[in-house]
C-alpha cells in the first residue's frame, strides 16, 4: 500500500460541512483526491432555520481549488436522501464522515423534551440515518469507512450539556458495534472527540485560545481515518490545537465476593478502597474480555 493518503475513485459524505469542522474535513478530503459530497441544513447553531449557501459556498470553494463535490441540503435526519445524491453524483460511497450537529444547553433541572429531542435526532439518529443507508452499498462492495463525531462532553460530562452528552458518547456505543459488524466486510468504524474554533465554541473558549484552534487541526485525522491506510477499528481519539490521543476504557481489577454465600452493602463499604484501585488496571477491548473477571470469580468460588 502506498504511504501517502490518496482517495482516487472513492466518495466521501461529509455531514455538516458548510461551516466549521466540516467544512475543513470537507476541503482536506478533495485535497486528498475525493469526490465529496458536501452536506448542510445551513441552520443555526441550535437548530433553527436553513440556508443552501453554507453547503454552496464550500463546493464552490473545492471546485476553484481543483477538487470535485456536489452540494446537498438534506437534513442528516433523511440520510437516505444524502446517500442517495452520492450514488446518482458519483456511483459510490466510500466514507462517511458524520459530522452535523447542533447544542441546546441548559441544566438538567431546566431541560425540556424538545431541546432532549432535537440533540438526539440531529446527532444521534441523523447519524444513523446516514449511516444505515450507506452501510448496504459498503457492505457490497466490501470496503468502508465511517467517521463519528463524539466530544469530550459525552466522555468526561459538561455542566449544562446533557442532552448533548448523552448524545455525544451515544456515538461512542454506536462506533463500537458497527465496528464489530463491519470488520468482516472491511468497514472501519472509529470516533474523534474534536475541539475546534467555531461558530460552536465562540464565546465559550477564550479568544486568543479560540483563534489558534483551527478548524483545519483536526481534519488530518479524519482524513487518515476514513482512508484505507488505516487498519484500526472501534477507536475513540482526541482532537484538536495540532494534538491527537487516543482514549480506551479502564477497568479496575476490583473485588470478589462469594456468589454463593451473598453479601451485603456493608461489604461493599468494606472493600470501596479495592473496588476502585487502578493499580495495574485491565483495558478490556470487548465484551468477552470484560467478562473474564467475573467469569473468573465464579470459577474462585466454584464448588468452594
Ligand atoms: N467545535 C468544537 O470544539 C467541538 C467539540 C466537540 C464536538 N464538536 C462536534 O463537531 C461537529 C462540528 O461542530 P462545529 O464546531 O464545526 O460546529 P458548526 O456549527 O460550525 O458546524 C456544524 C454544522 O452542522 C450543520 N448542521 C446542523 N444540523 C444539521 C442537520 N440536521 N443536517 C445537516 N447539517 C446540519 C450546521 O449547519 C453546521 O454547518 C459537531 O458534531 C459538534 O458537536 C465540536
Amino acid at each position: 500500500m502506498s504511504e501517502s493518503v490518496r482517495f482516487e475513485d472513492k466518495v466521501v459524505i461529509v455531514t455538516g460541512a458548510g461551516g466549521g469542522i466540516g467544512r475543513a474535513h470537507a476541503l482536506a478530503f478533495a485535497k486528498a483526491g475525493a469526490k465529496v459530497v458536501v452536506n448542510d441544513l445551513g441552520g443555526s447553531t441550535h437548530g433553527e432555520g436553513a440556508n443552501a449557501s453554507a453547503a454552496d459556498r464550500v463546493v464552490a470553494e473545492i471546485v476553484e481549488a481543483g477538487g470535485t463535490a456536489v452540494a446537498n441540503h438534506d437534513s442528516v435526519t433523511d440520510g437516505e436522501k444524502i446517500v442517495q445524491n452520492a450514488l446518482d453524483a458519483f456511483g459510490r460511497i466510500d466514507v462517511v464522515v458524520n459530522n452535523a450537529g447542533i447544542l441546546r444547553d441548559k441544566t438538567f433541572h431546566k431541560m425540556e423534551d424538545a431541546d432532549w429531542d432535537l440533540v438526539y435526532q440531529v446527532h444521534v439518529a441523523g447519524a444513523y440515518k446516514v449511516t444505515r443507508a450507506a452501510w448496504p452499498h459498503m457492505r457490497e462492495q466490501n470496503y468502508g469507512r465511517v467517521i463519528f463525531t463524539s466530544s469530550t462532553s459525552g466522555i468526561y460530562g459538561n455542566f449544562g450539556q446533557s442532552n448533548y452528552g448523552m448524545a455525544k458518547l451515544g456515538l461512542y456505543g454506536l462506533t463500537r458495534t458497527l465496528a464489530i459488524e463491519g470488520r468482516k466486510n472491511n468497514i472501519f468504524v472509529n470516533a474523534i472527540a474534536p475541539t475546534g474554533g467555531t461558530r460552536m465554541t465562540e464565546g465559550l473558549i477564550p479568544q486568543q485560545v479560540f483563534e489558534q484552534l483551527k478548524p483545519e487541526l483536526v481534519s488530518p485525522l479524519v482524513v487518515y481515518l476514513g482512508s484505507e491506510n488505516c487498519q484500526d477499528t472501534a477507536g475513540l481519539y482526541e482532537v484538536g490545537g495540532g494534538w491527537i490521543g487516543k482514549v480506551r476504557w479502564e477497568r479496575s481489577n476490583g473485588a470478589g465476593f462469594d456468589p454463593k454465600v451473598g453479601f451485603d452493602a456493608d461489604d461493599v463499604a468494606a472493600h470501596w478502597k479495592e473496588i476502585g484501585d487502578f493499580e495495574g488496571a485491565s483495558h478490556p477491548e470487548d465484551s468477552l474480555q470484560a467478562l473474564q473477571a467475573m467469569m473468573a470469580n465464579l470459577q474462585k468460588y466454584a464448588g468452594k
